[in-house]
């Protein structure tokens, strides 16, 4: 056996190679980052549930761009600056927040942990982070309202039926949400193969609980924002003739100011601002939507630059580090979102999880704004990130 063949032999071996491996954290507290906390989501969620949380579509590619396109961008860090203290609370729509990162509108969450929503909304309430709550939630607008403790945003889907729509809306209001963001990028389908292939793993019968051959009304007539409503007329959550007329039929209808979630391009930002929507949020839905291949870091700056200032631009989709955040707001978000981290962290530890995961990425935040000379949001510029393809 040559020198080479012998050391990797021994290596296997080695107790020390087996201590560095990865092994599944079982206190939130041992977690380096957010990803030890997905594997432990992987371990403990039934094989459909976890399929439904990391799924994308087509061959995932897009759910992988959103996570790789980090790379293609570079910080161009700042010495000498004092940076004892670092600020990186917000302020958005007349609201201040501890930190940029907010929580996106994930449906089901008691699919995940079974206190759901409610675990996520302490975990918010505690770590002062915005939360917006998806119209497909397990946990109710009010219920959701009461254990953050303050106003949360509301995610709506509508269907066909706009009595529907109206009824989700009044609720959302009633409950003082202040703002209300229109998903528009589930028009087209999307064909998520991923949940399909976990599906055929999960050996319970999944018609304990969900409706079989029931469609969107089979969905979603157990979820608490549709108690009491006709939902015959609603076949999806996505009607595919949909267009900015409807955006001004739902400015009519509430009183909350309206965001567009979903927006990748320059021109759709463009037409947001002239049919007067009051923020958007760049995102591709986690790569659940189309299989576009584009990540939303990438689409950020074209968006960034037709918003111009003068609305809010929220993003999500693969935000995973510190450092992804900084890029982002280099880029010019206002905000950024994550979706699959706090639900690793939920179905983990539950709102302990969902707790542990915002305070590693704001503690990555920091640390990425004192190493670049950044003491504020405010000051992260354009500067401060390379393109490396320019
Ligand atoms: C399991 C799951 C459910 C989701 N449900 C919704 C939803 O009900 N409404 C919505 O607008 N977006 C939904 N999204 C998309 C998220 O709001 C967000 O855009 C995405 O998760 C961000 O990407 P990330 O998971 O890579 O952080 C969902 C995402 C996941 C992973």
């Amino acid at each position: 056996m040559n020198g080479r063949r012998r050391f990797l032999r021994y290596l296997a071996g080695s107790p020390f190679l087996a201590l560095a491996q990865d092994k599944p954290i079982s206190d939130p507290a041992e977690a380096l980052n957010v990803f030890d906390f997905h594997e432990v989501a992987k371990a403990v969620l039934p094989r459909a549930h976890y399929g439904y949380m990391a799924t994308g579509v087509d061959d995932d590619r897009t759910l992988h761009a959103n996570s790789e396109a980090f790379q293609k961008y570079q910080l161009r860090v700042r010495r000498l600056i004092d940076v004892k203290k670092v600020d990186t609370s917000i302020t958005l729509m007349g609201s201040r927040w501890e930190t940029p990162i907010f929580l996106c509108p994930v449906g089901s969450q008691r699919a995940f942990h079974a206190d759901g929503e409610i675990a996520v909304a302490k975990a918010a309430r505690a770590k002062g982070h915005l939360q917006i709550l998806s119209t497909t939630t397990t946990s109710s607008v009010e219920e959701v309202s009461e254990a953050r403790g303050a106003p949360i945003w509301y995610q709506l889907y509508p269907t066909e039926d706009w009595t529907i729509t109206r009824s989700l809306l009044k609720r959302a209001e009633t409950a003082g949400c202040p703002v209300v963001a229109l998903t528009v990028d589930l028009y087209g389908g999307s064909n998520r193969e991923t949940i399909a292939r976990f599906r055929k793993l999960d050996d319970r019968d999944c018609n304990v609980c969900h409706e079989p051959n029931g469609g969107y009304a089979g969905y979603i007539r157990g979820k608490p924002m549709f108690q009491g409503l006709d939902i015959s007329g609603a076949k999806s959550n996505s009607p595919a003739d949909l267009t900015w007329d409807f955006v001004h039929r739902l400015k009519d209808a509430t009183s909350m100011k309206l965001f567009v979630k979903g927006i990748v391009t320059g021109e759709d930002a463009a037409l947001a601002l002239e049919h007067g929507v009051d923020g958007i949020v760049v995102s591709n839905h986690g790569g659940r939507a189309e299989e576009s291949g584009r990540s939303t870091i990438e689409c950020l700056p074209e968006v960034a630059n037709a918003a111009g200032g003068r609305i809010p631009v929220l993003i999500d989709g693969g935000f995973r580090r510190g450092t992804d955040v900084f890029k982002a707001l280099a880029l010019g978000a206002d905000a950024v979102g994550i979706g699959r981290p706090y639900l690793w962290g939920l179905a983990a530890f539950g709102q302990a999880g969902v707790e542990a995961v915002l305070a590693i990425l704001r503690r990555e935040l920091e640390m990425v704004m004192r190493q670049a000379g950044t003491t504020t949001v405010g000051q992260i510029g354009r500067e401060y990130v390379v393109d490396i393809r320019e």
